[in-house]
């Protein structure tokens, strides 16, 4: 099937009244027209992507399909923007929107192929980019996805060594007696209440030995009951997507792969289940960390800063990464501040801030600025350590994760925080977002390496 994709800011078609994102799909004598509402205002680069995702869906209906589509009618509307990056942005929408997950679907329908035409070799490079970011968010989406029990700390390694088979990026996991419970103790606290046994993946990618190593440390949670201090949810299935930052993690490292990017890059994930049984870490237990630092379990469903803070001293003290950036699903807090649009960013050089929220809003991951009040490390008060895990307040939670995390961070030049508990899942599921997990992360810390690395991008 032929089709014509035709961008329009007239009214006629559209029923909302902006217009912006309605599609119509109309039989025109022997051809389909996709008429694409653009709405009256300018367009952000977000806009664009969505829009690509409005026409993929939309076109999807009539089946596999040939697309023509004249791109410069979108980029009237976007002054701000050059060709390349209208392109790229409307096919990364187009390519993100042709996910699903399927896996344990008996009655699933195939997608349909659908293409768009050009022998233009600009298109050619744009699109080629804009497909593999959606492959790299499918990577991550397809994790998120996976039940908790078919991505086990175990079946999570499998699958990145698959994943990277053949590939620039080195896996090593360290296992059994490598991960030792001196160097890794709070990996092992957690993973005393399952009966799987913890795993920590280190991928490397180092195509350029001038640039000063940079860690990337994602929370590979793989399933959070929260331990002793149980989840009371009805529904806690989502916790299979506690790894969700490892995932974000794992796709930005198959993003940087396949495009090329000459970074020096270590990705630290943490993987391990918070269950409890008998064995389990008991609300109170002290963690002794390699640095000599105690922290006291008030709480062990705050588990994911404990493990983060095992990956974040490997960093410094084995790989010598003078930049750390860590994901993390790390707290209920953050959603509560900022609602379902955009994750918290948080860091040791706050004046990066606002440049780390320009990168997100320009890559679709949106992040928005928070503090790290020092007043606030009276909040993880214990008697008995050097800090609690726990806030002794409901208010401030993911400021108090940050600064609970910054204790761990003081031997690097950088350090990042992202904390995107409220982002796992679409905001809203169109356009390019899809039923189940949202991929979150692979194209802001694609972002974020680029610019750390001094590499355009
Ligand atoms: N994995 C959760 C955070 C979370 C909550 C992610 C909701 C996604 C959706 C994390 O391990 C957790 O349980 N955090 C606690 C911390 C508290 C006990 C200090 C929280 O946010 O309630
Ligand atoms: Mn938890
Ligand atoms: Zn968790």
């Amino acid at each position: 099937m032929q089709i014509d994709i035709i961008p329009t800011t007239e009214d006629i078609l559209l029923e909302n009244s902006s217009g912006f994102g309605k599609t119509t799909l109309l039989q025109k004598n022997d051809k389909m027209c996709c008429y694409l509402g653009l709405g009256q205002q300018l367009l952000v680069l977000e806009d664009i992507r969505l829009l690509g995702g409005f026409a993929w869906k939309e076109i999807s209906k009539a089946g596999d399909s040939q697309a023509n589509i004249d791109f410069g009618s979108i980029a009237k509307q976007t002054p701000d923007y050059t060709m390349e990056q209208v392109i790229s942005s409307f096919m990364e929408g187009w390519h993100m929107a042709a996910y699903q997950f399927t896996s344990y679907k008996q009655h699933s329908k195939q997608l349909p192929h659908l293409s768009v035409n050009s022998s233009d070799e600009v298109f050619a490079a744009c699109d080629k980019e804009a497909l593999h970011k959606a492959d790299a968010v499918h990577f991550a989406r397809d994790l998120c996805n996976e039940p908790a029990s078919e991505l086990t700390p175990a079946l999570y390694a499998e699958r990145l060594k698959q994943e990277f088979a053949q590939t620039d990026v080195k896996v090593e996991i360290i296992e059994d007696e490598a991960l030792t419970f001196d160097k890794f103790p709070a990996i092992h606290t957690i993973a005393k209440g399952s009966s799987e046994a913890p795993k920590l993946a280190v991928l490397t990618l180092n195509r350029d030995d001038n640039q000063e190593k940079m860690a990337l440390v994602g929370k590979g949670v793989t399933f959070d009951s929260g331990g002793i201090n149980a989840k009371t949810a009805r529904d806690i299935g989502d916790m299979k997507m506690d790894m969700g930052g490892s995932a974000a993690v794992a796709g930005v490292m198959k993003l940087l792969e396949t495009s090329g990017s000459k970074v020096n890059v270590t990705a630290i994930l943490p993987l391990v289940q918070n269950l409890s049984d008998g064995n389990a870490m008991l609300p109170s237990d002290v963690i002794k960390y390699r640095n000599g630092y105690h922290v006291e379990v008030g709480n062990t469903d705050a588990e994911g800063r404990l493990v983060l803070a095992d990956g974040m001293l490997y960093a410094q003290e084995e790989i010598g990464a003078k930049k750390i950036v860590d994901i993390a699903t790390l707290t209920g807090s953050i959603g509560r501040a900022l609602g379902t649009k955009a994750a918290g960013i948080f860091s040791n050089d706050e004046r990066s801030l606002w440049r780390y929220k320009q990168l997100g809003d320009a890559s679709g991951d949106f992040v928005w600025p928070m503090p790290i009040y020092e007043d606030y490390k009276e909040l993880l008060h214990t008697d008995t350590a050097d800090i609690n895990n726990m806030c002794n307040t409901p208010l401030g939670g993911s400021i108090a994760a940050a600064l609970f995390l910054q204790q761990f961070a003081k031997d690097t030049d950088k350090w990042i925080h992202i904390d995107m508990a409220n982002k796992m899942t679409p905001q809203k599921v169109h356009s390019y977002y899809t039923p189940g997990a949202s991929g979150f992360g692979v194209r802001l810390l694609y972002a974020l390496v680029l610019e750390e690395s001094g590499i355009e991008g």
